[in-house]
């Protein structure tokens, strides 16, 4: 997959990495669209969440990032979402995972639990890492309940 675009939001939780995160991502010369939060004032993770599902939904982006605390938050936000496969992650091998036999197309980062640097490896595996499809394209067409 040729990730061109990618939306990001968080919460005060997930707020001190996002600069970073959003610096690596755009090295790769991927445009990215920031739904904020912007400082570490206390928020709600839905008002920042929903955006990015929205944008991840609708195709106006190719995946999405979000992060907040536990990452739990976050990720029942977005799953929410008809459209949204979000995988709360928080090693590299769970990010391939989540897109390797899931199909996630939002990762949920739980930023009071990972450090810096494995929130970016996992960003990094996220990006490159594609769908494995097969005996996992049946699995994951069978998650809707519509
Ligand atoms: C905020 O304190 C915290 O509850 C939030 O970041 C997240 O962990 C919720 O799931």
């Amino acid at each position: 997959m040729n990730i061109q675009k990618i939306a990001i939001g968080c919460d005060h939780g997930g707020f001190a990495y996002k600069d970073a995160i959003i610096e690596f991502l755009t090295n790769q010369n991927i445009e990215v669209y920031d739904f904020g939060t912007d400082s570490g004032d206390s928020v709600d993770y839905p008002d920042f969440v929903h955006p990015v599902a929205e944008h991840v939904e609708s195709e106006n982006v190719d995946l999405g990032i979000v992060l907040c605390g536990s990452g739990n938050g976050a990720a029942m936000t977005a799953n929410k979402h008809q459209g949204i496969r979000a995988g709360l992650c928080w090693t590299e091998e769970l990010a391939a995972l989540a897109r390797q036999h899931n199909n996630a197309n939002i990762l949920s980062i739980p930023a009071r639990f990972v450090s810096k640097e494995v929130a970016l490896s996992m960003v990094a595996t996220f990006i490159a890492t594609d769908f494995e499809g097969g005996r996992h394209e049946r699995r994951v067409g069978k998650m809707s309940c519509m």
